[in-house]
């Protein structure tokens, strides 16, 4: 199957690239800026594309490409495309001057395109794209020819037909470009002549038979089952391929939202029909470890290694019983995997607390079936595989669960106050046919008192704070402008309905600068 490497050099859109790719049909991945040559000549790619990036590549310790990269790609004619960074670092290379220019351009800009064949084959002479940059090209090397300008920017897009290296000053992959999918197209097909293979159908046959190859017909496999899609869609795939030999473990952290624990049970056992699904109720532990902890790390700590702790437990108490429990399988997906160097920050700090894995004296060979999809992949295979909307088409939610959303420390009654405020919430927006297009739609329990009114009584009660978020891509958000009338219905219903809340806000807060959760 064609490949598409993309390197990363930082840029904040670089899984939005190989989305796209992966979306028109081509199997791509991304690989850090400097990786070894080798490593690089053994993907066989069929293209590279340089993503954008921060650094200007005049600094001194700008990324670069590892020597000898274009003469590989030039000898082996695998066609180049730079975007923003790759652009200016592409044109440096080949001998051309990139400098910063005081005219910065950012946002929505108008494109002629010069040369309507190559990349902008069967586009109009005027494009709208987005761009976001400061550096550009100021002087073009031998044998390359500029194919789009902009008012202020000389050479927008280039190519070099010879050595098949292309560049474009703007970011074709982000929905503000609107026709970024044909440049993209028109440089995957046109110029790279890759087949389009991609499909999603067919994966889920394929996959079974290489998990059936891998576990062999004797070998049994536990996983943790959350009830999210990741693990779910997981689950539902081993249980494809291999039957009951996949034992699911549902821990109950008490950390779970109002009756969470009933429904994941009700649809793998019943539903489904999963007889190997066993349901550990370690709330009391949980809680017991958690009284009076303030600190939010502290908080994860204690989750994490709790949860790793009552999670092995259940598998050596299994192991008894089942002797031939050899894997353990995980719902990691490929953001999760490949940290882009403008992520991995964030996600190095949520792994951290979330994806800690077993003790290695366990023995358990690790097999994650889906780490080489995105999120919206994971989904449409979820449903292909029968898995239903209320499944599939669930909000992301954190392994520490209800703990990071009441600040400071925990308790039942707390819990149980925030459980029922959020189911209302959740009701509300479902009932309103919103959910789908939210990201994150959630209560968080403020432990501060404010008087209120009630009929003829004064009120001293704790704060609700709301928080919805649309995202597509969980690094940036924005809260959700919902409608005032719908606000309103919520907050009444919270005040009315659940006791020991006598206020409730709505979070106006973008990420940046705040995170969606509040701890
Ligand atoms: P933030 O709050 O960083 O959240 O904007 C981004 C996404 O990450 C989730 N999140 C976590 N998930 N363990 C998890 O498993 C955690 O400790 C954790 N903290 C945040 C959050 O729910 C959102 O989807």
């Amino acid at each position: 199957m064609d490949i598409i490497i993309v390197l990363d050099f930082g840029g904040q859109y670089t899984h939005l690239i190989t989305r796209r790719i992966r979306d028109l049909g081509v199997y791509s991945e991304i690989l850090p800026f400097d990786v070894d040559l080798e490593y690089l000549k053994k993907k066989e790619p069929k293209a590279i594309i340089l993503s954008g990036g921060p650094g200007s590549v005049y600094e001194q310790k700008a990324p670069r490409l590892k020597k000898g990269f274009l003469q590989y790609t030039t000898e082996n004619k695998i066609p180049v495309l730079g975007i923003c960074y790759g652009h200016h670092l592409i044109m440096q290379m080949s001998g051309g001057k990139v400098e910063s220019k005081e005219k910065k351009e950012y946002g929505k800009t108008d494109l002629t395109i010069i040369d309507p064949n190559l990349l902008f084959d069967s586009l109009e002479k005027e494009q709208i794209v987005w761009m976001s940059h400061g550096d550009q090209i100021t002087e073009i090397a031998k044998g390359f020819k500029p194919l789009a300008n902009t008012e202020t920017c000389q050479v927008a897009a280039f190519g070099n037909q010879q050595n098949l290296l292309y560049g474009v000053q703007f970011h074709p992959e982000v929905t503000n470009t609107p026709n970024g999918n044909k440049v993209l197209e028109n440089f995957i097909y046109k110029i790279c002549e890759c087949k389009k293979e991609w499909k999603l159908e067919g994966w889920i046959d394929k996959q079974v038979e290489e998990i059936r190859k891998e576990i062999g017909t004797d070998n049994r496999v536990v996983l943790g089952l959350s009830g999210g899609v990741d693990s779910s869609v997981t689950a539902a795939l081993l249980h494809k391929a291999i039957g009951d030999r996949l034992h699911c473990i549902f821990v109950n952290n008490g950390l779970l939202r109002k009756n969470e624990e009933n429904e994941v049970q009700e649809m793998f056992k019943e539903n489904l029909k999963y007889s190997n699904f066993h349901y550990v109720n370690a709330e009391d532990l949980f809680l017991k470890r958690l009284l009076n902890i303030e600190d939010p790390e502290e908080k994860r700590r204690i989750i994490g290694h709790t949860f790793i702790e009552v999670f092995e437990n259940k598998t050596i108490e299994l192991e008894k019983e089942h002797p031939d429990i050899k894997y353990l399988a995980q719902g990691t997906i490929y953001s999760d995997r490949v940290e882009t160097s403008a992520t991995s920050k964030v996600s190095a700090k949520i792994k951290s607390h979330h994806n800690l894995t077993l003790p290695d004296d366990m023995k358990l060979k690790i097999i994650e079936p889906l780490k080489n999809l995105y999120k919206d992949e994971v989904r449409k295979i979820g449903l292909e595989l029968g898995l239903p909307d209320d499944i599939v088409k669930r909000h992301p939610f954190p392994g520490p669960g209800l703990a990071v959303r009441i600040l400071g420390p925990i308790d039942k009654e707390k819990l149980t106050i925030l459980r029922d405020a959020d189911e209302i919430l959740i009701n509300e927006i479902k009932k309103a046919k919103i959910y789908d297009r939210l990201w994150m739609v959630f209560c968080v329990f403020l432990p501060l008192k404010t008087v209120g009114i009630m009929g003829d009584f004064r009120t001293y009660e704790y704060i609700c704070s709301i928080r919805i978020v649309e995202s597509t891509d969980v690094m940036t958000a924005n809260f959700a402008k919902l409608d005032w009338d719908l606000l309103e219905r919520i907050s009444s219903r919270i005040i009315n309905e659940v006791k020991g809340l006598n206020r409730v806000v709505y979070d106006i807060t973008n990420k940046p600068p705040g995170t969606i959760e509040y701890e």
